[in-house]
């Protein structure tokens, strides 16, 4: 059974793989045999991954980008073929949900949601369509995008993030059909996890317990527990799976 998973051989970009989830995400591909390029703006956040996963034994290979530079996403796609004979699994986890794009509708800017499409939707898009030619290449192409229960739902006072990740989840599925049979295209859905991302929200008691009492399995999650289901999707464990989204949100969603 354990074979299903060994992604040993295979190649992975994970976008944001600096801190918390994509952190999570990067150390988890390696331990399960992956060669791992983590990227993301702050470079000594991501040499600190690579140095974690080459300290315990892994092959890793830190590469700075913001993923709204095509250029920048471009030279990330060609040093980790370069340095490692390809690219067979791409994870857009970057993604943020800044102060100013949270409110109503009156309230909140063009250009605010602009910058989150930019990030969260175009920046995927951008990263998974440099990487293409090396995932209909491979053998185990994958790509997973990490979503958000916002992807599934609607949120209030939160319309562009939740618009940039139902694109997410439309990018996925209109891939999935495109590239299928060479190249799987999934998603997650993450609930509440704690994060950076969701510190203000963790810090404010009241919002918390009611975070918490909505979601079945009782808490917010740990990052590993996002990593998890993302080495399961890119794995051969998941070889039937395609164009699927896969909540890990402690049942936010099944309510
Ligand atoms: N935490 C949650 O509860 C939760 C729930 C559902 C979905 N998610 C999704 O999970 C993903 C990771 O979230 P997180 O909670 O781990 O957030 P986080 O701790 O803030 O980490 C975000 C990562 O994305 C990178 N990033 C942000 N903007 C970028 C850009 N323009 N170009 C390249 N990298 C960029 C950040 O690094 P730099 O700032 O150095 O670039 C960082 O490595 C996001 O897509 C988020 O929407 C999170």
């Amino acid at each position: 059974m354990s074979e299903l998973f060994d992604l040993d051989g295979r190649v992975a970009v994970v976008t944001g793989g600096g801190r918390g989830i994509g952190r999570a995400i990067a150390v988890e591909l390696a331990n399960a045999g992956a060669a791992v390029v983590p990227s993301a703006r702050s470079t000594d956040e991501i040499e600190a991954v690579a140095a974690d996963i080459e300290d315990a034994g892994g092959d890793a290979l830190a590469v700075p980008a913001d993923v709204t530079d095509p250029d920048a996403v471009r030279n990330v796609i060609d040093r980790a073929a370069d340095e490692f004979g390809g690219v067979d699994i791409v994870v857009n986890n970057a993604g943020f949900n800044p102060d100013d794009a949270l409110g109503r509708p009156e309230d909140v800017e063009t250009e605010s949601l602009d910058r989150v499409l930019d990030v969260n939707l175009n920046g995927a898009y951008e990263v998974t369509h440099a990487a293409a030619d090396h995932l209909l290449e491979s053998d185990g192409g994958s790509v997973i995008n990490v979503a958000s229960v916002g992807g599934l739902v609607g949120l209030p006072r939160q319309h562009p993030y939740v618009a940039s990740k139902h694109g997410l989840v439309g990018l996925t599925k209109s891939m999935s059909l495109d590239w299928a049979p060479e190249v799987r295209v999934n998603a997650v859905a993450p609930g509440y996890v704690s994060t950076e991302l969701t510190e203000e929200l963790e810090g404010n008691e009241q919002l918390r317990q009611s975070i918490v009492d909505r979601t079945p399995l009782d808490r917010f999650a740990d990052p590993e527990e996002i990593a998890g289901p993302v080495v399961f999707l890119a794995s051969d464990a998941a070889s039937y799976v395609t164009g699927s989204v896969l909540a890990a949100d402690g049942g936010w969603t099944a309510r």
